[in-house]
């Protein structure tokens, strides 16, 4: 077998983070926010990531650095010796299953991101005359009843996806990340700089930062929300976790990610509320809606109205985009190492048949926002979700990130010796004199708070 590849200590660090920041941050955390009401909200969600995600982010990169494996393989080899050993492997087989299922709907979505792009380069060039502003709703829902448009750009998307990981881990994955992700920082606080000239700013920081009502809801949906966002529970930092060395401090790097797609949420909820706000309180109410189409809908009419706008309107989904790729590929990278690692598949084999499985997976998604009746009005899970996408997003968000979660953290918490905890989370960092408190968040804090989720999940509450 040849030698596992690995990333350079600041490739790892810029993969995990491009991982972690995709639409969840840009699409999903400013949606949610504002339908949770915005201050007390971003506060829960700021202690459930240093509570809750962290622990078991350090928790997901040891077990991929201790074993150097793709999940499945990871928990065979770390069980071993312990009573009903194999049956942990079926906490990687989630993984596996879940990284399809995410894969397959979140490229839609990306997919949507590109064709906004092209749109809106296209409308730069043309003029945004105030009837494409006022129909843009119409656009929107003519887009996504048009199955084949669609389909193209969720495909295109897969494409480029499978393109980058056919290039390996080195060259494919650190080598796109690290020239897409410092473009995406530099476009985004360009953009916070811009929108603190409009006349919402100051509200959208009121909004973000004063407190505010908070539900229970709202606290378990901060928790899930902090899970989805840094990439946890179906073992994509494990996977990343196996291509680091042992001279890489697992610390200071999940330290670094945490605060990494944090700010980059509270960028882009400041950069979307800002010109939100800007519409004066009384005419919003029938500007905009708090809804997941918001950023194709309402987002490009305020954007070209901001100074510049003709050329921050494709540069913000130019940014979106690049967000969502840097994360589809950790998903689809963590099934292909499965059938790299596990079944002896090549990469290039592997990613092909993946890819083209995903894509078809996908096609159900893509197609069920009108395109295709039956897709779109099947309800699987009841009143929950309607149509294929919202069914997986559901299934993925309420239950397989949750179960696959609970799983990492009572594993590392309860199952792994102190001595070889120790020891990783010393590599290349020095003493921890907390390790105690890490180890108790795994083994009390997580499961609890995850355990809550799946409790109001089971009683009929969805988060998705
Ligand atoms: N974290 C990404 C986002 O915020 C999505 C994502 C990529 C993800 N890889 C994942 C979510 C693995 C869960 C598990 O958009």
């Amino acid at each position: 077998m040849e030698k596992r590849a690995s990333f350079s200590h600041l490739g790892f660090i810029i993969a995990a983070a491009g991982s972690a920041i995709g639409l969840g941050n840009i699409w999903k955390f400013p949606y949610i926010t504002y339908a949770n009401e915005g201050g007390s909200f971003v506060l829960i969600y700021l202690a459930a990531v240093a509570a809750i995600g962290a622990p078991v982010m350090m928790a997901e990169i040891l077990i991929g650095r201790r074993t150097s494996k793709s999940p499945v393989s990871a928990f065979l080899e770390l069980a071993r010796g312990i009573a009903g050993g194999r049956l942990w492997a079926g906490v990687g087989y989630l993984g596996v299953a879940t990284g399809f299922i995410i894969l397959s709907y979140y490229s839609v979505v990306a997919g949507w991101t590109v064709y906004y792009f092209g749109k809106c380069l296209y409308w730069s060039v043309t003029g945004f005359t105030p009837e494409i502003a006022s129909g843009l709703g119409d656009q929107f829902g003519f887009f996504l009843g048009n199955g084949w448009l669609q389909l193209t750009f969720s495909i295109l998307f897969m494409l480029m996806t499978m393109a980058v990981i056919l290039m390996g881990v080195s060259k494919g994955i650190e080598g796109v990340t690290r020239v897409l992700m410092p473009i995406l920082f530099v476009m985004l606080i360009s953009l916070c700089v811009v929108s603190a000239w409009s006349p919402g700013f100051h509200e959208a920081i009121a909004f973000l930062f004063k407190s505010s009502h908070i539900t229970r809801d709202g606290i378990l949906e901060a928790v899930g929300q902090a899970f989805f966002s840094l990439s946890l529970g179906m073992g994509a930092m494990i996977t990343y976790g196996s291509y680091t060395e042992r001279t890489q401090s697992i610390r200071r790097d999940t330290a670094m990610v945490c605060i990494l797609d944090t700010a980059i949420a509270l960028m882009a909820s400041l950069v979307m509320f800002s010109i939100i706000f800007s519409v004066p309180a009384a005419e919003r109410e029938g500007t905009f809606t708090a809804s997941s189409t918001i950023l194709f809908t309402t987002i490009p009419r305020m954007l070209y109205a901001l100074p510049g706008g003709v050329l921050w309107t494709p540069m913000f989904y130019l940014l979106v985009a690049f967000a969502a790729l840097t994360s589809t590929i950790s998903l689809l990278e963590v099934v292909v190492s499965y059938f790299i690692d596990h079944l002896g598949w090549s990469r290039p084999r592997s990613t092909w048949i993946v890819g083209l499985v995903t894509i078809a997976l996908g096609g159900f998604s893509a197609l069920s926002f009108g395109a295709y009746a039956p897709f779109s009005g099947v309800r699987p899970f009841g009143h929950h979700a309607v149509g294929i996408f919202d069914s997986m997003d559901y299934l993925a968000t309420n239950w397989l990130l949750p179960v696959g979660g609970f799983f990492i953290a009572v594993f590392t918490g309860w199952f792994l010796s102190n001595r070889l905890t120790r020891d990783e989370l010393e590599a290349g960092a020095g003493p921890f004199p907390l390790h105690w408190v890490w180890k108790w968040a795994l083994r009390v804090l997580c499961p609890v708070a995850i355990g809550w989720i799946l409790f109001a999940v089971v009683h009929g509450k969805a988060f998705n």
